[in-house]
């Protein structure tokens, strides 16, 4: 199966981010054809500082190593190193109805919120089925939030097919991580970066075990029964196997588990656990070349599956010389 999908460069990565992408982004590479891009094309959008946009998508690519992406099996590739994407992204354009694009809720969140508008916006679910169409991908796995934009896709895709009556483009199946728990933030909350209640995976020590300490816990003494759908039990599960889980809280429910001690054990696990991703990280940052190598590579292999698709495209809408 040809799995596809695309990441943000937009800051740290946080627990949410890690356990309801990233590790899935990751698994996916053992079974599967897994092609994964920073899209920094549609940053643009909304991050307009050069030298941020360069070190915030290198961060990504080195997060994403660190984590575990193994660039050998999985294609890693920065979405701005293959310009051809946006030869694509013109053709949808043209049979893209405005009103499809009215109808983004994206679009229509930033104009209730009053912010001015660009076209670049407005046109971004086109760019993002260009990502998509220009593979043939099987599978698209995303967030919940993205569903619309992939289904966006799908319509954008048949048009194409219908108006110049060929079968260039599949329709893709979304694969929405639906399944996958909240991770909540330190006050209870979604964590979010736009909450600034996250955790960051690769925080410094110190700044782990001041966010760690600082989750927003009720004042059940310890002697009592403790909420374990509360935010540090819900945290502590994300490292702890099934049936620790089970004994730990069924132990918490029934009272004599503190909050401080769930605290410091979750610190614990989590460096634990980042420790060896960590370490990768460092190694990575030393050596930038060997990351842009990784991409080079990744974008070599990415533009051999997509220049076919883009060539059927082009003789499809009568572009190009005759074939
Ligand atoms: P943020 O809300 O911090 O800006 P993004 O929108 O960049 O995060 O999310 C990137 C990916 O991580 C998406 O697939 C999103 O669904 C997932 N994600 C982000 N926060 C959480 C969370 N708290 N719980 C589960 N998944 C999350
Ligand atoms: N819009 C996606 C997001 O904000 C990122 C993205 C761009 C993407 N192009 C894509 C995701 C193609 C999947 C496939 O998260």
């Amino acid at each position: 199966m040809r799995i596809l999908s695309g990441i943000q460069p937009s800051g740290e990565p946080h627990l949410g981010n890690y356990f309801a992408a990233m590790r899935q982004h990751v698994a996916y590479q053992e079974a599967h054809e897994a092609i994964y891009f920073l899209a920094d094309y549609h940053s643009m959008t909304t991050l307009r500082d050069a030298a941020e946009r360069r070190h915030f998508t290198l961060d990504l690519a080195i997060d994403y190593l660190a984590a575990g992406l193994d660039p050998a099996r999985a294609i890693l590739y920065r979405q701005s190193d293959l310009p051809i994407l946006c030869e694509l992204a013109w053709i949808l354009t043209t049979v893209t109805p405005m009103g499809l694009l009215e109808r983004a809720h994206s679009y229509k969140d930033k104009i209730a919120a009053g912010v001015a508008i660009d076209h670049g916006l407005f046109a971004y679910p086109v760019l993002m089925a260009a990502d998509i169409l220009i593979y043939n991908p099987d599978r698209v796995p995303v967030g919940q939030d993205q569903k619309q934009h992939l289904e966006m896709t799908r319509d954008i895709a048949q048009r194409f097919n219908h108006t110049y009556e060929c079968e260039v483009f599949k329709l893709p199946d979304p694969d929405i991580l639906e399944d996958v728990a909240v991770v909540p933030g330190t006050d209870g909350r979604k964590m979010s970066k736009s909450y600034g209640n996250t955790i960051r995976m690769f925080a410094s020590q110190k700044e782990l075990k001041k966010s760690v300490m600082g989750i927003v816990t009720d004042s059940t003494p310890v002697e009592e029964g403790k909420d374990t759908s509360s935010a540090v039990f819900q945290l502590w599960a994300l490292f702890a196997d099934e049936d620790e889980r089970k004994r730990y809280f069924a132990a918490a429910e029934a009272g004599g588990v503190g909050y401080g001690d769930v605290k410091k054990d979750l610190l614990k696990r989590l460096l634990e656990f980042f420790g060896p991703m960590r370490e990768r990280r460092e190694e990575l940052l030393a050596r930038p070349d060997e990351v842009e190598d990784a991409l080079r590579d990744g974008v070599a292999r990415a533009r051999g599956l997509a220049e076919p698709v883009l060539e059927a495209a082009r003789e499809a809408a009568g572009l190009g010389r005759a074939p």
